[in-house]
């Protein structure tokens, strides 16, 4: 079954009491309904996340992994030591990995391979910056960025996640318009089983300045199975909120 997903990504934000707050406003409001909701701290925080959450239906995930499977890789964080924490979720080629710090789709695909043989749920980022949308090449990126990432990797032992993020509309306080939404997940459905057989299965997700006011038309478009959000995730009030709705509109689920 293909499950909807509101997933937290608080990328180099949140302190210690910040996450106990949120904790805290989860326990006394959160309701499980059918999507699936995560939170990605930091990696400093996770094990305290992971321990806040443990009776909680709601997952941590990691914002990175890597490639390696362990050994001599300063500063590195292996699977091993996430599933050690209980944590198997883990973000995978997010745009500000790819562009402030150079991680290239070789590098992606061998992330992924290790989440893969570690049993590590992946969820992949893909998505097309300013200037390849407005000279007409976002399909082929796209494309090219989930070709690269999953070349002939099987993803019948994981959970695999797709989000699609316009690089120009993260962080900016402006969502992708609707119809662009619209269209870059029909052409991402569209070409996902050409890489991946069980591709009905795979939740795509939008991500890109998602917040309480607009997530209610993003998710009545057709092929956008939740969402990944950066800065709304960081209020407990907000994400909520935004999970509220997704369980309101009750995205379909396959
Ligand atoms: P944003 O970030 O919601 O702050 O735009 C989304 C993301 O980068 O995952």
């Amino acid at each position: 079954m293909r499950k909807n997903y509101c997933i937290a990504n608080w990328k180099m934000n949140q302190s210690i009491k910040d996450c106990k707050n949120f904790a805290n406003y989860m326990e006394n409001n959160f309701n499980y309904n059918s999507s699936e909701m995560l939170i990605c701290p930091s990696f400093i925080h996770l094990d305290l996340m992971s321990y806040l959450f443990t009776a909680s239906q709601i997952e941590i995930g990691s914002q990175s992994i890597s490639e390696y499977q362990n050994g001599a890789f300063t500063a590195e964080i292996s699977c091993e030591m996430l599933l050690d924490m209980n944590i198997n979720w883990a973000i995978i080629g997010h745009s500000e990995r790819r562009q402030i710090f150079k991680e290239s789709d070789y590098e992606i695909h061998n992330k992924l391979k290790n989440a893969v043989q570690n049993g590590v749920n992946p969820i992949l980022c893909i998505g097309e910056s300013l200037e390849q949308r407005q000279s007409g090449n976002t399909e082929s990126i796209l494309k090219n960025q989930v070709k690269m990432a999953i070349n002939t990797l099987d993803f019948t032992d994981v959970n695999l996640i797709i989000a699609y993020e316009p690089v120009w509309a993260i962080g900016t306080g402006i969502a992708a318009d609707l119809s662009t939404i619209a269209d870059t997940h029909d052409q991402i459905r569209s070409f996902l089983p050409e890489f991946i057989s069980t591709s009905k299965s795979i939740p795509v997700l939008y991500g890109g300045s998602v917040n309480p006011d607009n997530c209610k038309e993003i998710l009545n478009i057709e092929n956008v199975n939740g969402f990944l959000i950066g800065g709304a995730s960081l209020d407990p009030q907000k994400f909520l909120n935004i999970y509220k709705q997704m369980n309101e509109i009750g995205v379909e689920s396959l």
